[in-house]
């Protein structure tokens, strides 16, 4: 039976589909990376909103496993984006009290970034307010499998009886093992698709999908999708009392 992780009447935990960044720039006649740097400083705005409307977790989907299908020059531009934005916003994360972690394979990213991720995690280690999961390289199914083969790999130990496998036990080799299930997913830009994005943690989450691209995204429509998501009745399957 999932738990409920509503503490008050809005959402705790809330992630994001950042979608809409190239057609925001092509709109502007502009390169697609122009979009995705416009994306990336609405990051700050939305992250700030969130003590305020009583969002404690945050997790943004910046890149997918199916992202490395985009053309060399994008993929490489969203690398240096990242790198840019961890070395530039380190600072001020860690001022604002926000805790950073990454989920996603890192195997395939480069050692720059992956040291830049770990530095990053450590240095916000002991913030205490919101906590911020940047999602890069990640993808649901991936994230699946990379944990079943943890799991399948403690059973060949003799660490874990198969007997005692049950829908509380994946969750604990998950990427988000630390993390509650998000209950509110957002996704911009018109698209009402999921699109791989945390599979088995959304089971129970519910989902607004707007037309507004991601660079357009502010907190003021943020608020409002958190303010509505306290106007819905969530049963988990059962029934009303
Ligand atoms: C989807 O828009 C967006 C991405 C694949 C990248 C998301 C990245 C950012 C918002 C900026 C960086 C974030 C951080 C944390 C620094 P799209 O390119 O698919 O847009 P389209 O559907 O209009 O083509």
């Amino acid at each position: 039976m999932p738990k409920p992780i509503r503490d008050g009447a809005g959402p705790r935990h809330v992630a994001i589909i950042m979608d809409g960044n190239g057609r925001w720039a092509q709109r502007r006649g502009r390169p697609r990376l122009f979009g995705h740097h416009a994306g990336a400083k609405r990051v700050r705005e939305i992250v700030e909103a969130c003590p305020d409307i009583g969002v404690k977790y945050l997790t943004i989907f910046a890149f997918s496993t199916e992202n490395w299908r985009r053309t060399q020059s994008e993929v490489a531009g969203l690398m240096s984006l990242f790198r840019r934005y961890i070395t530039k916003e380190a600072r001020a994360l860690r001022e604002e009290n926000v805790r950073v972690r990454f989920i996603g394979d890192r195997v395939r990213l480069d050692d720059k970034l992956v040291t830049l991720m770990d530095e990053l995690e450590l240095m916000t280690a002991d913030c205490t307010g919101v906590n911020l999961t940047i999602a890069i390289n990640y993808g649901g199914r991936d994230e699946v499998a990379r944990a079943t083969k943890r799991l399948a790999e403690d059973v060949a130990a003799g660490k874990l009886d198969p007997a005692s496998v049950n829908e509380e036990t994946l969750p604990k080799y998950l990427d988000t093992c630390v993390l509650p299930d998000p209950d509110l997913v957002i996704r911009t830009s018109g698209e009402a698709r999921i699109s791989n994005f945390l599979l088995w943690q959304s089971a129970y989450a519910e989902y607004e999908f707007v037309d507004t691209l991601w660079p357009d995204f502010g907190a003021g429509e943020f608020g409002k999708l958190v303010g509505a998501y306290g106007t819905r009745d969530r049963r988990y399957g059962g029934v009303k009392a």
